[in-house]
């Protein structure tokens, strides 16, 4: 009974290890000049008291978009993100600190880290992948104006990996389990 309940949480552990993994990437493809959101949730409940985007291949300290103390501080941001960033939602309703980048261009491909803080510690949530493409090309275009491409994708893939690794654990615990059950029996029997 105490064993069958241990697999049951070490089942979940891993099953929610490999979602809540997924959920933290995300690629999307837009054309130059479209505006494009950079989807990032915090926590509905709590006060955010401290939201960063940044961008990691930027050679400098700035931000792409840097909110702290209810407002958004511009001196901390890139030059080349002026006037381009802004919260999707500016009440930050439900957690929703996603950013849209207006009239993208292909020099901001690249990778963006969503890191929220709150209750006094800060977590990097979301991290995406965008690429933008020059609009003359014949692009790969994409649903919702560009949003999430491939999301899913990811997640079914490893929601099947995750299963997989479920079904090892749970079979290599039953394993163990009897292993371990005939050694302990073999002093008895000696
Ligand atoms: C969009 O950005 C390009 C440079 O990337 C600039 O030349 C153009 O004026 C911008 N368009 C708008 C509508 O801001
Ligand atoms: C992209 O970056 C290059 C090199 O930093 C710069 O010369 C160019 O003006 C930038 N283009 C746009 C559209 O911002």
């Amino acid at each position: 009974m105490r064993e069958s309940r241990r697999i049951f949480l070490l089942c979940l552990l891993t099953f929610w290890g490999i979602c809540s993994a997924s959920e933290d990437q995300q690629q999307i493809t837009v054309k130059t000049g479209d505006d494009v959101t950079l989807q990032c949730w915090g926590p509905s409940r709590d006060v955010i008291e401290l939201l960063e985007w940044n961008k990691p291949d930027l050679k400098s300290q700035d931000y792409v978009y840097y909110f702290r103390d209810e407002r958004l501080y511009k001196n901390y941001q890139h030059p080349s993100f002026h006037g381009r960033a802004e919260l999707r939602d500016s009440q930050m309703k439900d957690g929703d600190v996603s950013v849209i980048l207006r009239n993208s261009s292909v020099n901001d491909t690249g990778k963006y880290d969503c890191y929220v803080g709150y209750g006094g510690r800060s977590e990097l949530i979301t991290t995406i992948t965008l690429k933008v493409t020059d609009s003359g090309a014949g692009t790969r275009h994409t649903k919702n104006g560009g949003d999430n491409d491939g999301h899913v994708g990811l997640i079914a893939g490893l929601s099947v990996a995750g299963l997989l690794v479920v079904i090892a654990v749970a079979v290599g615990l039953v394993i163990f389990r009897k292993h371990n059950s005939s050694i302990c029996q073999s002093p008895a029997e000696l």
